[in-house]
Order: C-alpha cells, then structure tokens, then sequence
C-alpha cells in the first residue's frame, strides 16, 4: 500500500472520548502497520491546558501496552503534540497557525494538514470559518483536508446548512465526511461481493428477490452518552447514516469505475429513489421502541428512562424498525426493512436477501415440508461472513427438502492485515480517496427520506412509542411489519446458523 504525503493531522476535540477511544488507538495501528509517512505528527487541540508529554502520557493509557507494543509506543508518543486553544474564539487561531508553522519547520513536513472535527457539532460551523480566516482552508502550499463526524446536522433543514456553510469555506473535495460504517471491511465487502462475482448480480432484482431486511442490533444501552442520545434516537443515530449506507450499497447499479464520484453517485440515485413516506402513513410504516427495565438472566437491567442524562419522561426511541420501498427499474414492488435498536439480545449487524420461492413446490406435498426459503445473509459483525441457505435431498426414501447453509466465514482469509474502520477511513483521507466518505448531496437526500418521520412524530404525540423490555427484540408489533414473512432473529454466531443460538 502506498504511504501518504508528510503531513500534520490536527484533532479538534482532543480530549474527547472519540480520540482516546477510537483515533489514537487507529492511528497506533496504522504506524505499527508502517502505513503512517515517515514525516508525520498529531497536533491535539482543546481548551485543557496541558503540555505536550501530559497529553501523550493521557493518550498511552488507551494504546495496546505490553513488552512487545512498549518501543513502537514511546516512538509513537513522539508523534503527538498538543496545543491549548478555544475553539470558539477567532483570536485564538494565529496561536494555532504559529504552532503548525514550527511543528512543519521543526519536524520538516510540508504544509499539508488534516484538520479532524471531533468536537461537538455546535463547533463544525465555527471551526471551519476560523481556520478559513487564518489561510488554514488554502491548498496552494499544500493540501488542506476537513474530516467532519456525524451528525451532520439534526434534521434536513440543520444539514442543509452545515453543508452550505462548510462549503464556505473548504471546496467539497476538501471535505471529508465520516461514516464509520463505510470503513468496515465487511460493508466494503457488499460491493465485492455484487460486482466481482457473475452470479449475484442476474438475479439481483424485482424478479428474484422477495425483500430485503437490514439488522443493526446492539445488546449495550447508551452507556453514559444518554445526553446526547436522548436528544438523537436510533432513527438519527444509527438508520438516517450508517444504515442507509448499507441499503445504498445492496441497492445501487454498478458504478462505472471504482472511484470516490463514481460511487457517490450510484448511492445517491438510491437516496433519490427511495418512495417517500407521507406523514400520514408513518404510524402504519415505521415503528418505534424504548426499552424498559427488566431481568436479564439475573440482573436487574435498568430502562432508558432511568439511565443518566436521560430525561425520565423521554420520548426518544431506542429502537426503530421501517419498510422502505425504492421505486426504480431494479427493485419496484421489493420492500426493504430496517431495523435497529439497543439493548436487544445480541450484537449483530446483517444484511439478508430473501430470495422469492420456486414457482412451483414440486416436493411440497408432504406434509412437514414447506417451501425453502433460499436466503443469503451478508452478515457484517460479528462473525462476519456470508451464509447462503438452500435445500437439499435429505438422504433416504422420497424426495425429502431440508434447508441447510453454505457459509464463508471472514476470518479465514484473516492471514491479511485488517484495518480498523477509523484506521481506514483516516488512511483513505491521508491518500486523498474520498471513495468512503460520504458527500454532502447524499447527505441531504437520506435527511429526505427520515424527515416526514420525525415530523409525524413531532407533530403527532399520539403514535405510539412502545416499551420493551430490555433484552428482547423490540415490541413485538414490529412483527407485523414483515407482512409476507418474518423478521429473522440472528444469532452472534453464523457459523452452524440455525443449530445453536449464541446470544
Ligand atoms: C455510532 C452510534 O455511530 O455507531 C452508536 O452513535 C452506535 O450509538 C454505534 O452504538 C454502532 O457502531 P458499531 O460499529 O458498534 O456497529
């Protein structure tokens, strides 16, 4: 792989959960992995005033330590520097262009920085107008990139105006926005596994396929982000960015090329095509959920209401759970359920397509045999893999069907070195590729489809928010959305899928 260009990664936000928890540790990754440039440095920038080797040692705490990982660590710390500033604040920012001008005289690397908004987002509006007045935005000495984290606004309107106000004052080839999602190999992997392959892509249609159902389900709560969770809910958090990725990756044409534009705009025709929800209709289309407390095995588990930060008359959903239709060429008259929630038995993430029966059940006429349901799941974490389920002869006399699996299992081809999904996506914005990032148009169009649901529910206080408790799969009317079928129920494991369940 190609190292980047020499560059300074400036992180906003540095003394955030996110770059403890998932940044630094990715960028580790990726040194250990010789994949950073030989001239490279982390500029950390908050409002805490500490010095440089306070903010390294802060940062050790959430790198891998053992013998082996402690001479690859002291030489990463080197890396890291930090620089007190108020973010909000204009005249603070020549403090800020002085320091960036040292560390690249001092450690002779270009002008070329990243600046990563990971603060947050009341500051992605400001930030950016800030360092654009500084010159910080101008690529003529050097590139000048901005990865900004979600949420890219709250609704269509808030997003509608991050976008424009980003694009004040950084060009939209200069603006990376992230969705971790696209940084997973196993989403990536949707693409491979439709484009690389002859005979998914024939049968990949209104004719073949019955319907769709994406699962993202976590067994966790909000843990301690009730504050900002509870002012989100899963259908900001996890369906409007994350989900919808999903969705547009199984459902785009095959872009022309591999590439950032190419793609983008496949996923976007997706967006476009996605049928919208009359406000009126989402009472019968969507269905949202809260978890309530209860006892999972022994333990008193808590309900959202009572979890800190959380306003104990909340009305924000944990669950969420929709029918979609794309109306297009491909997929007219396929439904497509969504369906994602915390707190639910187990942490899985799948795609599953379920193919549309013979046309006639030749070996259906004995009396415990039904159809087979030929379904292929794309399972995206954990035991990440595909799994194809078709019929076969069960051995003896008759023509007995039984349904059983043929599965793939991702670890092993685990010989190759997997990035994390930050670790990636920062790779990617290093090289420039904005492939897996998301643009703002695409942005804008999913807000499209999310916002008559959010304003039925703001307008309407009567449609129901369903309790349920805490480790099971949602309210149980979420059933009944599946007209035609059934939600499956996945498993931590799809290894011996149907056999065993490991929750
Ligand atoms: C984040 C959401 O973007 O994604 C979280 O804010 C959610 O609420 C997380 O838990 C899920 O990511 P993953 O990678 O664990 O599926």
């Amino acid at each position: 792989m190609k190292q980047p260009e020499s560059h300074i990664l400036v992180i906003f936000g540095a003394s955030g959960d996110l770059t403890k928890r998932k940044l630094i540790p990715s960028l580790f990754e990726l040194y250990v992995q010789k994949l950073l440039p030989e001239d490279f440095a982390v500029l950390g920038v908050a409002r805490t005033d500490i010095s440089d080797d306070e903010f390294r040692s802060r940062m050790k705490e959430f790198l891998p330590l053992s013998p082996a990982t402690d001479p690859a660590i002291s030489n990463f710390q080197k890396r890291l520097f930090y620089q007190s500033l108020s973010t909000s604040d204009a005249q603070d920012y020549p403090i800020l262009k002085e320091r960036l001008d040292a560390l690249s005289s001092n450690l002779n690397i270009p002008a070329n920085y990243i600046f990563y908004l990971s603060t947050p987002p009341s500051l992605y509006e400001i930030i950016p107008q800030h360092l654009a007045g500084i010159g910080l935005n101008d690529a003529t000495n050097g590139f000048k990139r901005l990865i900004v984290e979600k949420p890219f606004g709250t609704d269509l309107n808030t997003a509608q105006q991050l976008n424009k106000n980003l694009l004040n004052y950084f060009a939209e080839d200069q603006l990376y926005r992230i969705d971790h999602y696209l940084g997973k190999e196993t989403v990536q992997n949707l693409l491979v596994t439709r484009f690389s392959n002859g005979i998914f892509e024939p049968i990949w249609n209104h004719n073949f396929i019955h319907h769709i159902e994406i699962t993202s389900a976590e067994s966790l709560g909000v843990e301690n982000r009730g504050g900002y969770y509870d002012h989100s809910g899963a259908m900001r958090d996890m369906v409007q960015n994350h989900l919808f990725q999903v969705l547009g990756l199984i459902a785009m044409e095959p872009p022309v090329v591999i590439e950032a534009n190419a793609i983008r705009n496949e996923l976007l025709k997706v967006f476009q095509s996605v049928r919208p929800i009359p406000e009126t209709e989402v009472q019968n289309v969507v269905i949202r959920g809260q978890y309530t407390q209860s006892h999972i095995g022994k333990d008193l588990v808590k309900g959202y209401r009572d979890e800190p930060g959380v306003n104990p008359q909340s009305r924000t959903e944990t669950f969420v759970a929709l029918k979609l239709f794309i109306d297009n060429w491909r997929w007219g008259g396929v439904p497509f359920y969504i369906r994602t929630g915390k707190k639910l038995p187990a942490r899985v993430t799948e795609a599953v397509i379920h193919f549309k029966n013979t046309p006639h059940h030749l070996f259906g006429n004995q009396t415990d045999v039904l159809p087979v349901n030929n379904q292929l799941v794309l399972r995206i974490q954990p035991d990440e893999g595909i799994l194809l389920k078709i019929g076969m002869k069960v051995p003896g006399a008759g023509f007995r069907v039984q349904t059983v699996n043929l599965d793939f299992h991702y670890d092993e081809l685990s010989d190759a070195y997997l990035p994390s999904a930050y670790g990636r996506l920062l790779l990617d914005c290093m090289q420039g590729d904005a492939t897996l990032y998301s643009r703002g148009d695409a942005v804008e169009e999913a807000w499209k489809i999310v916002q008559p649901i959010l304003n039925a529910w703001k307008n309407n206080p009567d449609i129901p928010i369903y309790g349920y408790p805490a480790g099971t799969w949602g309210p149980e009317i979420a059933d009944r959305l599946v007209e035609d079928g059934s939600w499956r129920y996945p498993c931590k494991n799809l290894a011996r899928d149907g056999e065993y369940c490991e929750l």
